[in-house]
């Protein structure tokens, strides 16, 4: 299992240390999440923060955009050259071509769904994109419930990749915790974002290393 910290519930008065903390304690990748106060009800960071944020980080950036206009964020961060770069299948009308674009950028395109979104919708994707992300809280604030119906939508997307013999990996994003991590890992994800349970554990390495199973 790879982990991904959320920089969401780290201290932002000290972020490059709380990143390069987080780095150290066995971060596969640092999650970066932009919210921009119309798709979500919450404002988070912007390309110039993003920027200090992947320069004090030794591990590659995984961007979770959550904005309304997804072309016009993609391209304010595509420089910043993460590994991964997601948008919500909910808000973009040419999702083919913006995933296109990302790779031609050297980027990972990936695409998110939210927790009522159909699987349905990856029908015509799935082929294209090197992750999909489950939200398995409605997405805007850290430190929510895992919603657990999330655990029947992994499964069903472990089913279809699978079957199409898809190369993509299957990230879940919200409440993951130190319990419900085996479910998690039994119903086939592949890499696991935590803010609130990885920053508010007094040992990090600890955290990381009980999401590593
Ligand atoms: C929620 C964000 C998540 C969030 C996860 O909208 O996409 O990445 O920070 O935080 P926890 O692990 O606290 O639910
Ligand atoms: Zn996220």
């Amino acid at each position: 299992m790879y982990v991904a910290p959320s920089i969401l519930s780290a201290d932002f008065g000290r972020l490059a240390e709380e990143i390069r903390a987080v780095c150290e304690a066995g971060a596969d990748l640092i999650h970066v999440d932009v919210m921009d106060g119309h798709f979500v009800p919450n404002l988070t960071i912007g390309p110039l923060v993003a920027s200090a944020v992947a320069k004090a980080s030794s591990k590659p950036l995984d961007i979770h955009l959550m904005v309304k206009n997804v072309p016009f964020f993609v391209d304010l961060f595509l420089p910043l050259k993460p590994k991964f770069l997601s948008f919500h299948i909910e808000e973009e009308q040419h999702p083919l071509r913006l995933i296109d674009h990302i790779r031609r950028s050297g980027v990972s395109p990936a695409v998110v769904l939210n927790p009522h979104t159909p699987l349905s919708a990856l029908e015509f994707i799935l082929g294209e994109v090197d992750m999909v992300l489950l939200m398995s809280v409605n997405p805007g604030f850290g430190g929510q419930k895992f919603i657990p119906s999330a655990l029947e939508k992994i499964k069903q997307l472990r089913d279809l990749i699978d079957r199409k013999g898809a190369k993509c990996l299957i990230e879940v994003d919200g409440g993951v915790n130190g319990l419900n991590i085996a479910d998690i890992d039994e119903a086939g994800a592949d890499v696991v974002v935590a803010g609130n349970y990885i920053f508010s554990s007094n040992d990090y390495a600890e955290a990381i290393r009980a999401l590593k199973i």
